[in-house]
């Protein structure tokens, strides 16, 4: 595998940016709630105090036009955290949920990619775009759902897929180990589209500018850029497809070294 561009730190500069948000909000509120229930020696009203945090927090995102589901993060962040101090429960529950939360869903905290997987029929819907024992890369793969019914519908093809979650690799690797796809740990900035004649990915909008540019970069001009959900802005499609579960299939052709 060859290494190639580097990571982009947008994904990470956005995470610091929801942080500062948050403790912007509970920096506001605190420093309000102090004076008052000191002047009034009264007991603090932690739940309200926990409210109107994330009542501003939400506001502040929506003023910083963040996308709609930091708001709802925003909103709930404070409120939840009171609401888990009100039960009994061992911080080390806390702890085993993150670390399994991590496990599976590292993405999202590093890159805004979550894990979901591709409906049963994108493979049917591929099958007619890809040529004749071409090489296509499954770019953050998942669980292999759609390399596996892929395969079985054209094992002709050379496929392979890259995944850098611990827990969805694992299951990946287990459910593709007895068949010839390339199953890969790795993170796929790091990973060259250079050998493949199509690359597919089902990710989220926050990558796409990036991906596509990496894409024009490395892969040879014709060849097929593939993404389930999310568009390239700005990025004329050569196909649109309609997967059954609503999604659109957003199908670009690399253009010649000299095109945009
Ligand atoms: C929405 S899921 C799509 C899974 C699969 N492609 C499918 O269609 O069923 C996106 C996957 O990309 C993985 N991912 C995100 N960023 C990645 C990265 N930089 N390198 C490798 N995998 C990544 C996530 O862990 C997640 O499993």
């Amino acid at each position: 595998m060859s290494e190639t561009a580097p990571i982009s730190d947008q994904p990470r500069r956005s995470l610091v940016h929801q942080l500062a948000l948050q403790a912007a909000a509970v920096f506001l509120v605190f420093s309000l709630a102090w004076p008052v229930y000191f002047l009034r020696a009264s007991a603090w009203n932690w739940a309200a105090i926990c409210a109107v945090t994330g009542a501003v927090a939400f506001l502040a995102a929506r003023l910083a036009r963040q996308p709609w589901w930091w708001q709802i993060i925003h909103l709930l962040f404070v409120p939840l955290l009171w609401l888990g101090m009100q039960f009994d429960i061992s911080p080390l529950w806390y702890l085993g949920a993150f670390m399994l939360l991590l496990l599976v869903f590292r993405c999202a905290v590093t890159g805004q990619i979550p894990l979901y997987l591709s409906g049963k029929n994108v493979a049917g819907r591929l099958r007619p775009l890809l040529a004749e024992r071409s090489a296509l890369l499954d770019v953050g793969a998942g669980l292999a759902s759609l390399l596996l019914p892929l395969s079985r519908l054209r094992p002709d093809l050379r496929l392979a897929g890259v995944e850098n979650a611990p827990l969805p690799w694992l299951i990946g690797w287990l459910r593709t180990r007895n068949t010839p796809i390339d199953w890969r740990w790795g993170d796929f900035w790091r990973h060259s589209f250079a050998p493949y004649e199509s690359v597919y990915c089902f990710l989220s909008p926050a990558p796409m500018p990036e991906l596509w540019l990496k894409a024009c970069r490395e892969m040879r001009s014709g060849s097929l850029f593939i993404s389930n959900a999310f568009p390239v802005p700005d990025v004329g499609t050569e196909t649109l497809l309609e997967s059954e579960s609503g999604l659109t299939l957003y199908v670009y052709r690399i253009p010649g070294a000299h095109s945009p």
